[in-house]
């Protein structure tokens, strides 16, 4: 595997085996130096176009806790902002001859022509409203963890599907692992057409008392160029997710960041039921064995080397 540019670059065994490796690194994180020499004298570069906390974050500490040389850049306050182009950008950050690009960019298929671009691995880290595949293997980690095999499980979408990327890569990831996948939300915000991906589609959360896990998206107002709802509080009144359409066993997830009092109440977002705080948590970990998998070029693994020490990963550095 050379890049991770969406969810179906993945088949079921190449996500276990990406899920595997972030256990493994799941351990490295709870040992007193977190630190591993796995990328020693690789350079890691992280290219921002759009606002981010968490994967930017998330990223840039799963290169360093692996020892990489670590270049991040957000497109505001560079060169960008002075007409420099994406290509010309990346000839500049290529001077640096760097192992993997991570890119964020507002427009679906960025990354893919980055990949045509360059030597180095390139991971999609958000394309317009096309995938954010990191963000669906940290989803499937983070459930794996809590309940074990998603086999049969029944995961409802909540929201603006319609300007999703976690969306899209989450049907993928969740259908690959054997659940099965409902996306509600009011029909303006609901694409024409993804039954087709294999997921139902519902407009209210009249039955969502099925559901074993309930993972909510915010509107994507930077999306927009019209209203989809009538109001804010219109949409909150039918698809926000409080205490009074909760389950007792109900999960809750969400990508963030959150908009509370809309798609989400606090008290649900602060309950023990809410997987959000271990969501970011998972973050560091998948994203470690991203790079791992992508820069040791551990096809071995996948191709089923020793199960008895799975993640030689090293000493401490
Ligand atoms: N979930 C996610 O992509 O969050 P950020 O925009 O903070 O990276």
């Amino acid at each position: 595997m050379r890049h991770l540019l969406g969810m179906d670059d993945l088949d079921r065994d190449r996500i276990e085996t990406i899920l595997e490796r972030a256990l493994s690194f799941a351990e490295v994180s709870r040992r007193e130096i977190k630190k591993v020499p796995t990328l020693r004298g690789q350079t890691v570069v992280t290219l921002f176009y759009e606002s981010s906390t968490r994967t930017s974050s998330s990223f840039e500490l799963a290169a360093k806790r692996l020892s990489a040389d670590v270049v991040s850049v957000k497109a505001s306050g560079s060169a960008v902002d002075k007409g420099e182009s994406l290509k010309d950008t990346i000839e500049t950050l290529s001077a640096y001859d760097p192992a993997a690009i991570v890119l964020r960019h507002p427009h679906a298929g960025a990354s893919h022509m980055l990949a045509d671009w360059v030597d180095a691995s390139v991971i999609n880290a958000g394309d317009g409203m096309h995938q954010h595949p990191s963000q669906a293997l940290l989803d499937i980690f983070t459930l794996r963890e809590q309940i074990g095999s998603l086999e049969g499980r029944e995961i409802w979408i909540v929201g603006d599907v319609l300007h999703s990327r976690v969306a899209r890569s989450n049907i993928i990831g969740f259908q690959a692992m054997g659940a099965k996948v409902i996306v509600a939300g009011p029909p303006t915000l609901i694409p024409r057409g993804i039954e087709a991906t294999g997921c139902e589609v519902r407009y209210s959360l009249d039955d969502v008392d099925s559901a074993d896990v309930i993972y909510l998206l915010r509107m994507q107002h930077e999306r927009m160029d019209q209203n989809f709802v009538p109001s804010i509080r219109e949409y909150a009144r039918l698809f926000q997710l409080n205490s009074r359409r909760l389950g007792p066993r109900q999960l809750v997830m969400h990508p963030g960041p959150v908009n509370r009092g809309v798609e989400i109440s606090s008290d649900v977002l602060d309950c023990d039921q809410s997987l959000i705080a271990q969501q970011v948590a998972s973050g560091l970990v998948v994203r470690m064995a991203i790079l791992y998998e992508l820069l040791t070029g551990s096809e071995n693994f996948a191709a089923g080397q020793p199960d008895s020490d799975p993640v030689p990963i090293g000493e401490p550095a």
